[in-house]
């Protein structure tokens, strides 16, 4: 079987994609370098040190044996306690001395020297470089600094001799070695332990994150209950949790919508549906004159109507809705406009003995979509006129200000309820639906008009007091 780099690297690549990974990676690298950084540091530190100790010690044993043989060339008994007796004395950093005369040949040494070092060998190495303290092994394994340097003998200088010294720091060689042991066990065991709190930590940080995805897959069009219970989390995720239900909140809330609206466009269908059958049914009873056939086939037209005119308002905001819809904008006089709706609707408002008059703020000439608008001053009209009582007035006024037209179209009839307010413009809302389902209203009006507003850029306002009057008003950004 061959090996593809692409499938047995997925698996890792799918793990780095993982939040958790990427965390527990990131705190064990954190943790691992700075473990590795501080003891480093402290090891480099320390053998720094204890290489400047010997270093040191050395340096004060050649000033003091270079002084005596200087100061006190014949204090024979000084140089004999300096040279073998004052180590043989000490049990740890023991050290060895070797006086050689100008010739070579040796004068005076510490016992066991010889046994310890090889002297040939300390002489060769130290002859190159003298006064620099250099290592070499010992015979039987230990480590020592050695240093090589020359000495006059008396003042005037009678002769120099050689001197040549070893300290033995195999102790301090054995601490850096257990320092080094300690440091990769330390290395050893975080590399177990960061990964592991590492991703403990990850995994309690992003269980929110975990949760939010369950109910998240639990959600769906027929379930949208769920909510998350952020107690306990920390503040930026309790932020997500909280958007996350509101999200949910606002989406149940559409789903109802749709689903009333369903419910209603059913209702409305219907009742004209039945009509028209019920009065086909009775007619089909029994034999009928052509009179009676015609009132018959009358009524049902007018009720085929009703059902077109319902399925064109719907159409219109469904495609109202999309925003393929464009408009066809042109410059269009709102005044003019205005006087052909009141025309209109003149003959109407005469049988209802309502007073129907236009108030215009001097020649207005607006880019709008003619048809539109004029079908939004309809419905407003149509509106005003139903709810009007006999010697009421219905006005249609216009307003500019350099950035906003405004269309009003203010009634003094029956007004709305201020808790009926908010509603007017939802599809199929009507105050009174008993009441104005026998006047033919199927409540789409007003949402028709909201649209016609949003699709110009603009909004529409309502104001109305219940048993005073309803003032709506249309506004539509313009151009200077
Ligand atoms: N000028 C007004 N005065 C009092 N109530 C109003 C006025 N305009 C609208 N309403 C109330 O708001 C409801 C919604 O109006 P909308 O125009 O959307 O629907 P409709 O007139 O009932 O039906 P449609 O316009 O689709 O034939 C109306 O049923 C009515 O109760
Ligand atoms: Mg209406």
């Amino acid at each position: 079987m061959s090996w593809n780099p692409t499938t047995s690297l997925a698996p890792i690549s799918r793990l780095w994609r993982t939040l958790a990974f990427r965390l527990t990676a990131g705190y064990a690298l954190a943790g691992l370098l700075l473990v590795v950084f501080a003891t480093a540091s402290l090891y480099l530190v320390l053998a720094n040190e204890l290489e400047k100790s010997t270093a040191l010690f050395l340096a004060d044993k050649v000033h003091v044996l270079r002084t005596l043989l200087l100061e006190r060339p014949d204090d024979e008994d000084g140089l004999h306690e300096e040279v073998e007796l004052e180590s043989a004395a000490r049990r740890y950093e023991q050290f060895y001395i070797r006086v050689l005369d100008a010739h070579g040949k040796q004068l005076l040494m510490t016992p066991g020297m010889a046994s310890q070092l090889d002297l040939s060998q300390l002489t060769a190495q130290t002859r190159n470089r003298p006064d620099r303290p250099m290592r070499l092994k010992g015979k039987d394994g230990r480590s020592f600094r050695i240093i090589s340097t020359s000495a006059q003998v008396g003042s005037p200088p009678r002769s120099t001799d050689q001197l040549e010294i070893a300290v033995d720091v195999s102790q301090k060689e054995e601490l850096l070695a257990r320092y080094r042991f300690w440091f990769w066990s330390i290395l050893f065991a975080s590399s177990i332990i960061f990964p592991w709190v590492g991703y403990q930590i990850a995994r309690h940080g992003i269980r929110p994150v975990e949760e939010v995805a369950t109910t998240a897959r639990h959600i769906s069009s027929t379930n949208l209950r769920e909510r998350i219970l952020p107690d306990g989390y920390p503040f930026e995720l309790a932020v997500l949790a909280n958007t996350f239900n509101q999200m949910l909140d606002r989406l149940e809330e559409s789903f109802e919508q749709i689903a009333k609206f369903s419910t209603d466009i059913a209702h409305d269908l219907r009742t004209p549906v039945n009509n028209i059958r019920g009065e086909a049914e009775v007619a089909l009873a029994r034999e009928r004159t052509s009179g009676e056939y015609r009132a018959v086939i009358e009524s049902c037209l007018e009720e085929s109507e009703r059902l077109s005119d319902l399925i064109g308002d719907l159409l219109f905001l469904a495609r109202a809705e999309s925003p393929l819809l464009h408009l066809r904008q042109e410059q269009v006089d709102v005044g003019a406009l205005l006087s052909t709706v009141r025309e209109y609707y003149e003959a109407s408002a005469a049988e209802g003995e309502i007073s129907l008059s236009t108030n215009l703020a001097g020649p207005i000439v607006a880019r709008l979509d003619r048809s539109l608008m004029q079908r939004a001053i309809n419905n407003l009209v149509a509106n005003a006129l139903a709810h009007t009582p006999p010697g009421g007035t219905v006005m249609l006024s216009t307003d500019i200000d350099p950035s906003t037209l405004r269309i009003e179209v203010t009634d003094t009839g029956v007004g709305i309820p201020a808790e009926a307010l908010p509603k007017v413009f939802d599809r199929f809302f009507r105050v009174d639906s008993s009441r104005s389902h026998n006047s033919g209203g199927t409540g789409l009006g007003l949402a028709i008009v909201r649209s016609i507003a949003v699709l110009h850029g603009g909004a529409v306002e309502i104001a109305s007091r219940p048993g005073q009057g309803t003032q709506v008003t249309i506004q539509i950004p313009v151009s200077a």
